[in-house]
């Protein structure tokens, strides 16, 4: 059924899944590359979990068994993206090395039984987990059926930290490359303050559970450190691979927006492509929150099309209640992350397993097997939809909305001790969902990106901000920009020390504001905003701040407190462009609003106008432009293409124009007449 080999960079889109094949007796995997074919499958992720059966004792390997799936499987068309076997290290490695068992804040080691039991600082497993890769390298790398390496599993997904001896001695060691001294670490964490001072570097520990908040630049730093000992052991895997054959192309599957472990704009650097696991909750609507990590994977990739490496065909098995995927849901998730733009759709797992902790979660081929089962018709479908579209991989979203994104930042303003609790992803998704429902394409951009192919650049919750950052996002206004900034923004330098003189700082004569104090709001209690051009109203909550208008222009004020009548939100020109500041947070409808019309005033336009849970894209090569319309919905929806027409990839190239009608949960792929 697939006549051309899969190649990277992606020449159709890779279609398939984990494939665990030690999970099962060998006549299965006959029956295996059978369904693979049925289904178009052309892709397997494999040997993720796979050490303990690879070197089942110190030393002794056994690859004869992954010898014959591979050749299974390139005779049968099914390429693979290896995996370097390292995410769970086998019961011997903890017995030979106890001391790499991740250690927790509490100071309680965990112990073997389930996965990713190694600390982010262990040497030895370090060692094991590379020398494991350039074993797998030596013999697989230039295996036919190999497109990809993939390195280890979702680092940090269940241990983003260790606090043992190992990892405090590690700590010292990148505190002393970052300080240089101890007096300047000193003056950077403020240990002024509760006669924190340290006077030896051997003193210094990893945040572990005190008596009541640890320094907070302390904690960063250790957030810090603990991303890029991750990323230590994620690059020695890659040199180990890369040794063997360097044009082998690596990725590492991140976890979204929701995953706070990783630094992955430093981490992306380090890969060939960026790939992500996405598991929307199907008992809430995540749509639009699914969306802004996929966003984020394709940003942190440079804007290149990502991998989508897992999904759920129906349920997963880790919720509390774990409701499943609606007949076409899978779909139409699968169709956003190409939307978005993925050149790869595969899920977890290719056959739901007999045993084990994962053994109720949903896969490509379900306990009842693929006769008479819906799961499996839609597989087939999906697989036979995705052929249809390949000549759109390779193309490219072009965003000129960019927001401000950086894991410092997101950590500084989750530690403790803050004027509220804040999930600062909640925040931003609520920001990226203004521009989501107004379909209006959006890229996230690092603290040092470049700002200049952006017509709007949004902050949202941006409490930390550097010098440099500040003058770049100037600039960018003086050229012509037009930037939002949210409450709570411009606090802290890099290091989590406040800028004084009245918030936000380095950002004041941009804004022409200035912000006197704030005033955080607890669930349930709300203020009210009341817009100057209409006299509308609207309520306001989570946050609200005093704010003295310095040359902005006021264009809603604060109608309750005792800075009722002061500005909530204001418009500052400055040089060719715009600032506007945003002292609260508004309601979806109400941000959506707002979002759409700056960007319209700053030339943006929607890409359609659709109603809510109706998604728009656009993917563009060339001359080739390629519009998704996907309706999330369970209701039926009349769509104008605004103008355009073009072939329905999905229904033989039938030509659409004028309008189209989407049926609950439909998808239509246009390839735009030029
Ligand atoms: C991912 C993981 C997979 C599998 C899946 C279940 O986090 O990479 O191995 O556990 O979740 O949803």
């Amino acid at each position: 059924m697939n006549n051309i080999p899969l190649k990277y960079p992606f020449n159709q889109f890779a279609y398939g899944a984990d494939y665990n094949p030690e999970q099962w007796p060998e006549e299965v995997w006959l029956e295996d590359v059978k369904l693979m074919r049925e289904a178009g499958v052309n892709a397997v992720s494999l040997a993720i979990f796979s050490w303990a059966k690879l070197e089942p004792r110190p030393g002794e390997y056994d690859f004869g068994w992954l010898d014959r799936i591979m050749d299974l499987l390139h005779t049968n068309g099914v390429s693979v993206l290896l995996a370097t076997a390292t995410a769970s290290p086998p019961p011997w490695f903890a017995k030979l090395h106890p001391e790499s068992l991740p250690v927790s804040e509490t100071g309680v080691r965990m112990e073997i039984g389930s996965r990713q039991h190694y600390s982010p600082s262990s040497l030895a497993y370090k060692q094991a987990a590379a020398s494991l890769a350039g074993k797998l390298a030596e013999r697989y790398a230039k295996h036919p059926a190999v497109i990809m390496w993939h390195i280890n599993n979702e680092y940090a997904c269940h241990i983003r930290a260790s606090y043992d001896e190992e990892s405090a001695t590690a700590f010292r060691v990148w505190l002393q490359r970052r300080y240089g001294s101890l007096e300047k670490l000193n003056d950077t964490w403020g240990t002024a303050f509760w006669s924190q001072q340290y006077a030896d570097w051997e003193e210094i520990q990893p945040p572990r559970q005190a008596p009541t908040y640890p320094n907070p630049c302390q904690c960063l730093d250790f957030k810090r450190f603990n991303s890029d000992a991750l990323l230590e052991l994620c690059r020695a895997e890659i040199d180990a691979v890369k040794k063997h054959n360097p044009a082998l192309p690596v990725t590492t599957n991140f976890m979204g927006i929701s995953a706070p472990g990783l630094d992955q704009f430093a981490w992306a650097r380090n890969l060939d492509v960026t790939s992500w696991d996405s598991y929307p909750d199907p008992a809430k609507d995540e749509v639009a929150y699914n969306a802004s990590s996929h966003d984020l994977t394709r940003s942190t990739g440079g804007g290149k099309p990502f991998i989508l490496l897992e999904q759920v065909t129906s349920q997963v098995n880790w919720r509390n209640v774990n409701m499943l995927k609606q007949p076409g849901v899978m779909r139409t998730y699968s169709w956003q992350a190409v939307a978005r733009g993925a050149d790869a759709v595969m899920a977890f797992q290719w056959r739901a397993s007999r045993a084990g902790a994962e053994k109720f979660h949903g896969a490509l081929v379900p306990h009842v097997g693929t006769a008479d089962s819906r799961v499996w018709r839609e597989v087939c479908d999906l697989g036979r939809e995705l052929r249809a579209c390949h000549e759109i991989t390779g193309s490219r979203i072009v965003a000129r909305v960019g927001m401000m994104f950086d894991w410092s930042n997101w950590w500084a303003v989750e530690l403790p001790s803050k004027p509220r609790e804040i999930s600062h992803t909640t925040i931003v998704t609520q920001y990226h969902e203004a521009l989501f429902d107004n379909n209006i394409p959006v890229d996230f951009v690092p603290m040092e990106g470049d700002l200049l192919r952006y017509q709007v650049l949004v902050l949202p919750l941006t409490y930390m901000l550097s010098e440099t950052t500040a003058k770049n996002i100037k600039q960018f206004v003086a050229n012509g920009g037009t930037l939002i900034v949210t409450w709570f923004s411009g606090i802290v330098d890099e290091c989590d020390r406040i800028w004084l003189g009245g918030y936000p700082a380095l950002l004041r004569e941009v804004l022409g504001i200035r912000v006197e104090e704030w005033q955080p709001l607890p669930e349930g209690v709300h203020n009210e905003i009341k817009f100057i051009a209409d006299g509308k109203t609207s309520i306001c909550d989570f946050w609200s701040e005093a704010v003295d208008a310095e040359g902005a222009e006021v264009k809603a004020v604060f109608t309750k407190d005792f800075f009722a009548g002061r500005p909530a939100l204001t418009c500052n020109r400055y040089g060719k462009g715009r600032a506007w500041y945003l002292a609260t947070r508004l309601p979806g409808e109400v941000n959506r609003e707002l979002f759409g019309m700056i960007c319209r005033e700053a030339g943006v336009q929607p890409l359609l106008e659709a109603p809510k849970g109706v998604e728009v894209s656009l993917r563009e090569r060339d001359s080739s432009r390629y519009l998704f319309i996907i309706n999330h919905t369970d209701a039926n929806h009349e769509i104008s293409l605004g103008g355009h027409h073009g072939a329905d990839l999905l229904d033989g190239q039938q030509m659409v124009a004028g309008t189209v009608n989407l049926k609950p949960y439909d998808v239509k792929v246009l390839k735009l007449a030029v």
